[in-house]
């Protein structure tokens, strides 16, 4: 039985494949590349030295998509196709609930149809809203304040109705915090193919020198520096998160929601002084207005994930810098091999694997 994971060849997708093919499970990925490439999924290849079955399909597109049920017998699907701006999100947010909810209508038929009971759903932080309490914990009451929150919320309401409806289905819905950093080797990480929503691609471009300031959006909230502080958790703790939570379909039926974060909070310029710090590299910054809707502290409380999971987070603050650091150069350098530029400066280490 092979494991389908939509949306696997994005920044997150990809680093669940290569963990999930290091357990030598069978990887299908459903992905129609609209913010990744097919290098992404040929590295997914290289770092884990086996093959996926990869193919470009849109999840709206029921036909391809039953096809591709019908080719491989599913015994689980992890779900992160999707949307995923918050600004975008309101400008668009007719796209956003077609592409995020449509696309997990469409999906849900195709497991109903093809008898697959297992699915693990990615969903955000954004759908608590503004919080009233910090740590967040799961039964926190969930109010979006924007429509790609609110499409996470439906999706989940979604799943509960439909773990109801039908006590033989096997649900893990998993709300993220703020995933950061990247796959140690430096192959697959956060390349976005737009503009980029979350702090990390912003610091690692102002490193690059290919933005002139990093803004930092306020410096009068209510935090031990005046800028806001988040939950950032590394990419590979959040991918171990799903392998947990795959155990725990073992032998759960229902629908169970999990944080997935670090537990901790860091605020902006303590993110900025550990880039600078680890990598030695100098960040420019400058202070802007507050962001509408952007609240001032939001950290999860990882107590269920640790409890039923069995999981906690490992990587450090400094892991997360060094890392995102790392694939930013080795994506220049690639792109300077492209474009014939020698570069003679920018240092990266050739990751082997083992
Ligand atoms: N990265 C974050 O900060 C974050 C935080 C919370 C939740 N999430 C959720 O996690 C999931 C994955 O996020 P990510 O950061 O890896 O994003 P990503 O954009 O890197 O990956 C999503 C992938 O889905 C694909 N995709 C989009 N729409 C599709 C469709 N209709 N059919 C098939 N493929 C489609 C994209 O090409 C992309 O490869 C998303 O659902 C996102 O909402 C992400």
């Amino acid at each position: 039985m092979a494991i389908l994971v939509t949306g696997g060849a994005g920044y997150i997708g990809s680093q669940i494949c290569v963990d999930l093919l290091a357990l030598n499970k069978d990887v299908v990925i459903v992905d129609d590349l609209s913010n990744s490439t097919l290098e992404v999924v040929e590295n997914i290849e290289l770092i884990s030295g086996k093959k996926v079955h990869f193919f470009q399909v849109d999840l709206k597109n029921k036909i391809e998509l039953d096809l591709v049920f019908r080719t491989f017998r599913f015994s689980e699907v992890i779900h992160l196709a999707g949307v995923k701006s918050v600004n975008d999100s309101i400008q668009n947010p007719l796209e956003y609930y077609s592409q995020n909810i449509l696309g997990t209508i469409i999906l849900l038929d195709c497991m109903k149809k093809n008898n697959v009971k297992k699915i693990i759903f990615s969903s955000s932080a954004t759908v608590y809203g503004v919080p009233e309490k910090i740590p967040i914990a799961e039964s926190a009451k969930t109010e979006p304040i924007n429509p790609y929150g609110l499409t996470k919320l439906a999706i989940e309401q979604l799943l509960n109705a439909l773990a109801n409806a039908n006590k033989d289905l096997s649900i893990v819905i998993l709300r993220y915090f703020n995933p950061i950093g990247a796959h140690e080797s430096g192959l697959i990480g956060e390349k976005p193919l737009s503009k980029p929503n979350n702090l990390m691609p912003f610091i690692t471009q102002v490193a690059m020198k290919e933005r002139e300031y990093l803004n930092v959006f306020g410096d009068d909230y209510d935090t031990k520096d005046g800028t806001g502080v988040r939950d950032y958790i590394h990419i590979a703790d959040l991918s171990s998160g799903h392998i947990m939570a795959l155990n725990y379909l073992d032998d759960f039926k229902g629908c169970e929601t999990f944080n997935l974060g670090s537990g901790t909070g860091f605020s902006v310029l303590e993110i900025i002084n550990a880039f600078q710090r680890v990598n030695g590299i100098h960040l420019n910054y400058r202070v802007v207005e507050k962001r509408k809707g952007d609240v001032a502290v939001c950290i999860a409380d990882i107590a269920k994930a640790a409890l039923l999971l069995n999981w906690r987070p490992n990587k450090t603050i400094e892991d997360m810098c060094k890392d995102s650091w790392k694939i930013q150069q080795m994506q220049s350098v690639a792109l300077a091999k492209e474009e014939g530029i020698i570069i003679e400066k920018r240092k990266y280490e050739l990751w082997i694997p083992q």
